[in-house]
């Protein structure tokens, strides 16, 4: 078993890159199925949900090959010679529902486990099912596995009650091969789902629309292969900008789309922070004591919950009080109870959490419950005052490369220990 040991209180100083974006990595790689051709997929962040993605397809009897170091995937998914996807595979994250879209789009059936990933309470795949039928599949859940099958896909109108990413992705994913037009309304406009539109039409789909809320796509018989980089990671880029705020430090995130940033720099504006925005960076750091301020999780352009516990966790240290309110997933302040740990005074009313501020964190032994409260303890970690050792930092392997080498090119005292079970 491996922990993350911290010494916190260093200001963090300098410039990081930023890698490719997880959420649209974890797309596009199973999209690379619909291809009858080469995939070659560029800037593809080095973390283990990729992997795994890259495994299932091999599993499947597609080939890949991962180049520069894990940032290039190669995929030829012309041999794919199953339609049911590895169980234990599947059911270690979230993105695995795309492969019911992919394979269900190409060869009219899919098999997979329920999606496994972050758990932030009730995750229902509802709307990707619904979709599905709405354009002639039928969907069965048994033992575990979402069985999908078409004798033929037909182009459907599709209303979202909630703006998801996972079925606006999933369903564009379907719909590539559907006949006639599908009109998804209520879409998600992330700006993966954007990246995986234009991965598809790459390969000669005819999606129009991604970015708004109203998604139409023309099917088509077959898409060809090509190459393709993915936009870099939203999410990444946040938590550095964050680091240099907790961290009193002056960090330059480079290899962004600052506009995808836009949220979390108002924010941080608000709370007195300097953010001097550069054509592919942005420079943080603060103008004097942080101001508390209020945060509200939306849909994109809105903030991201994907950023929201290190947000709180910010808060937490600013002057003043502040309101977090979770707009998107009904359990995501589980990370609170061990960020209290550290001395958090975050105080939880269904789906709003409240901060006084003035918060010192002192170091502590706590475990991450997910993905990005994985994060937000490092980050409380490398502002407390004394030593922060965080465990089932196996979470934080699903989605931050080579976390800690980044931290410490900034000046963290941070390292990752073997500690026997
Ligand atoms: C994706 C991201 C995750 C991010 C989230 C919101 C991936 C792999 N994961 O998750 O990092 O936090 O978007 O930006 O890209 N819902 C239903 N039925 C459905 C689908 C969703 O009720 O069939 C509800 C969910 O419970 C949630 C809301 O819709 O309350 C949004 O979920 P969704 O956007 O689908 O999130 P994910 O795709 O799971």
């Amino acid at each position: 078993m491996e922990h993350i040991v911290i010494n916190g209180q260093q200001p963090l100083v300098g410039k990081v890159q930023i890698g490719g974006a997880k959420n649209a990595a974890v797309a596009i790689v199973p999209a690379a199925i619909a291809a009858n051709g080469i995939c070659i997929i560029e800037n593809l962040p080095d973390i283990k949900d990729v992997q795994n993605l890259a495994a299932s397809i091999e599993k499947l009897g597609g080939k890949c090959r991962f180049l520069d170091e894990g940032k290039t995937l190669e995929v030829d998914a012309s041999c794919i010679t199953t339609h049911v996807a590895d169980y234990d595979l599947c059911a270690k994250m979230r993105s695995s529902y795309y492969l019911l879209g992919a394979l269900l789009g190409r060869f009219g059936k899919a098999e997979v486990s329920m999606p496994g990933g972050c758990d932030f309470g009730y995750r229902p795949i509802d709307y990707h099912i619904k979709g599905f039928e709405a354009m002639g599949a039928k969907c069965v859940l048994e033992h575990g596995w979402v069985k999908v099958s078409a004798e033929k896909l037909t182009g459907a109108n599709i209303y979202l009650d909630f703006p998801s990413v996972g079925a606006t992705i999933n369903l564009m994913l379907a719909a590539v091969f559907a006949e006639g037009t599908t009109k998804i309304e209520n879409a998600a406009r992330e700006p993966h789902v954007v990246d995986t539109a234009n991965f598809l039409n790459m390969m000669g789909a005819k999606i129009s629309g991604a970015g708004t809320d109203i998604i139409r796509i023309n099917g088509v018989n077959e898409l060809g292969g090509g190459r393709y980089t993915i936009i870099p990671d939203p999410i990444e880029a946040g938590t550095y900008m964050i680091a240099a705020a907790i961290t009193n430090g002056d960090i330059t995130v480079e290899n962004i789309i600052p506009k995808h940033m836009d949220h979390l720099t108002a924010k941080l504006r608000d709370m007195n922070c300097q953010v001097e925005e550069g054509e592919d960076s942005l420079r943080v750091y603060r103008n004097g004591d942080l101001k508390g301020c209020d945060v509200k999780t939306s849909g994109y352009p809105g903030f991201p919950t994907d950023l929201q516990p290190q947000m709180a966790t910010l808060l937490c240290t600013a002057c003043g009080a502040s309101v977090v309110t979770e707009t998107v997933f009904n359990n995501r302040f589980q990370y609170i109870n061990e960020l209290k740990r550290l001395g958090a005074n975050l105080k939880v009313e269904g789906r709003t959490a409240v901060t006084k501020g003035n918060c010192t964190f002192t170091g502590a032994q706590v475990a991450a419950t997910d993905l990005r409260s994985g994060a937000t303890l490092v980050l409380a970690g490398l502002a407390a005052k004394g030593e922060t050792t965080i465990g089932n930092i196996f979470h934080l392997d699903r989605g931050y490369e080579n976390l800690e080498s980044k931290l410490r090119a900034l000046g963290a005292d941070i390292k990752r220990v073997v500690v026997e079970e």
